[in-house]
């Protein structure tokens, strides 16, 4: 995919921008104001050129050069890459209120009627009622409360389906069970019901993934937008259509009461909306209503969709990745396990606040492994200036927490290293308010679904953990698996992985 696009910005403009480079003046000081340090870019395409196929680490090996407030060009954006904890808390804390918007994108445009839904709305009421909207109605702590069957009931075939895979003596594709497991839960928890036993769901799913995830040339160099040179306007096109009809359906299914009501302890989100659809959504605010339409539902639903599979299944992956690589570490969680649970039953939720050592492991794999490394990128609502630095309104703004979790100078010499015992003593949690791990972003866009996504990756990794012992396929020896990373709307494993389960419950 990189080198589909990087071929394209190589014939179409390299040569006219390496001439005018050449004749270009070269100081970070502009209007006499002083701009963040970076590398220069080529006219016309900034420095895309230079971003390659995992741009985090390339912006890491950057900021380290440039420092902790760097600045590039993508195309025609004027970018920010903030790379150091104190730099990140003036961005998300200080000023919060500058950096509080998104940019407007080709993906928000088709997948969510430009910004109608939560993730990649812009700031200002809409946002702040939809938001509202759905941490009341989805997100509050009384309602992950009330989803905690569904989990219960998912997580118990998840261990009956690698139980069986024990019998038959078969290898686990972890990352695709972890991947259908989220998918069920969260399609229970948003739409009542599993999605693809009805629709053809989850290939658009996939496809809203990476489309929203990719660099799409059109979002930086909008006079080529016309000629979608990379085919997704096209492929945006067909997926939104898709998405759009399906919900619309199930809309209708809700209206004309043909919607196949389950007997349920809760109420899934989608059906919560299409109960409120055509009434006000901020009842109590008398500036600015809004009136909740079927667009605003279908771009709600997309986005929590897009928020929520990847997030979490990716996040549950690279820790029991990083556990199969450390065995030392997977004995003493065990062992934590065996403390608190015993080996005769399965884990309960009311056991996770008691296991203190696998919050050391979820937060030392987040550290290492943040499922968002540059957040979602933030949009500066107004010229600001930060650390002596000229940031001109609309510029894009990339926290690279990727980075900041491997700064040598915040987590000592190994910071590299998969060690969760760092945590021990330590007060660092990764809520938002210690802005050297902050997997979850921080401040008014911080993720609302932190909740949600936390008890369910301790659940399941718990639950994997307690109940079955694992170990590579094929002789493979810990520091032989393959940790590459592919880059996306999250950052997922580029390979499988797969492990051989042994049950080690009693009884
Ligand atoms: C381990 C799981 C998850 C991780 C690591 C994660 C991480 C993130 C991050 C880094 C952001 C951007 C924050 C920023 O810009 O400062 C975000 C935003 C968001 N997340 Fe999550 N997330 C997870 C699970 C979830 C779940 C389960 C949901 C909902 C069901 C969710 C819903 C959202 C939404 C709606 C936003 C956009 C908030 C806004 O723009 O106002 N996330 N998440």
């Amino acid at each position: 995919m990189y080198y589909s696009t990087l071929a394209i910005l190589l014939v179409l403009l390299v040569p006219l921008c390496s001439f005018i480079y050449f004749f270009r003046p070269r100081n970070h000081h502009k209007n006499g104001r002083k701009h963040p340090p970076g590398p220069a870019p080529l006219p016309i395409i900034g420095n895309l050129h230079m971003l390659g196929n995992l741009p985090h680490q390339t912006l890491h090996h950057l900021g380290k050069k440039y420092g902790p407030i760097m600045s590039i060009k993508l195309g025609y954006v004027p970018t920010i890459v903030v790379s150091s904890p104190e730099a990140a808390e003036q961005f998300l804390k200080v000023h919060d209120l500058v950096f509080a918007s998104r940019p407007n994108l080709q993906s928000t445009e088709y997948l969510t009627y430009s910004g109608k839904g939560l993730a990649f709305a812009h700031y200002g009421s809409y946002w702040r009622t939809a938001r509202k909207l759905s941490t009341l109605h989805f997100l509050s702590a009384s309602k992950i409360e009330c989803f905690a069957p569904v989990r219960k009931e998912e997580v118990v075939s998840l261990v009956e389906s690698v139980r069986k895979a024990v019998t038959a003596g078969e290898t686990v594709d972890l990352s695709r069970k972890l991947g259908k497991v989220i998918e069920v839960m969260m399609c229970k928890l948003l739409f009542g019901q599993s999605m693809d036993d009805k629709f053809q769901f989850k290939p658009l799913v996939d496809e809203t993934m990476l489309l929203a995830g990719v660099f799409n040339l059109s979002d930086y160099l909008p006079f080529l937008a016309p000629l979608d040179l990379q085919g997704y306007r096209r492929r945006l096109k067909r997926t939104s259509n898709g998405l759009h009809a399906i919900f619309d359906k199930m809309v209708d299914e809700h209206q004309q009461g043909t919607y196949a009501k389950e007997q349920k302890p809760y109420t899934d989100f989608f059906h919560v909306l299409v109960s409120l659809l055509d009434t006000p959504m901020n009842p109590n605010d008398e500036e600015q209503q809004y009136i909740i339409g079927r667009e605003n539902i279908k771009a709600i639903m997309v986005d929590m969709v897009a928020a929520s599979f990847d997030t979490t299944a990716t996040a549950i992956e690279w820790t029991l990745a990083e556990l199969l690589r450390h065995p030392s570490v997977m004995v003493a969680l065990q062992q934590e396990l065996e403390r608190i649970v015993g080996r005769h039953r399965m884990v309960e939720e009311s056991d996770l606040p008691k296991l203190a050592y696998l919050d050391m492991v979820i937060k030392e794999s987040l550290r290492l492994h943040p499922v968002a490394p540059l957040l979602i990128p933030r949009e500066s609502t107004e010229d600001i200036t930060i650390d002596g630095y000229f940031i001109p309104k609309k510029s894009r703004i990339l926290v690279n927490v990727w980075s900041i979790g491997r700064d040598h100078k915040v987590w000592s010499n190994n910071a590299e290293e998969f060690f969760p015992e760092r945590f021990k003593d330590s007060n660092i949690d990764l809520r938002g308010h210690d802005f050297q791990l902050i997997p979850f972003g921080s401040g008014r866009r911080g993720c609302p679904g932190m909740q949600l996504g936390l008890t369910t990756m301790r659940l399941i990794i718990a639950q994997l953990v307690h109940c079955f012992d694992w170990e590579l396929p094929d002789g493979m020896l810990p520091n032989e698996l393959d940790m590459t990373e592919k880059f996306g709307l999250s950052l997922p494993r580029a390979n499988h992985l797969l492990a051989n389960p042994t049950y080690r419950l009693v009884g």
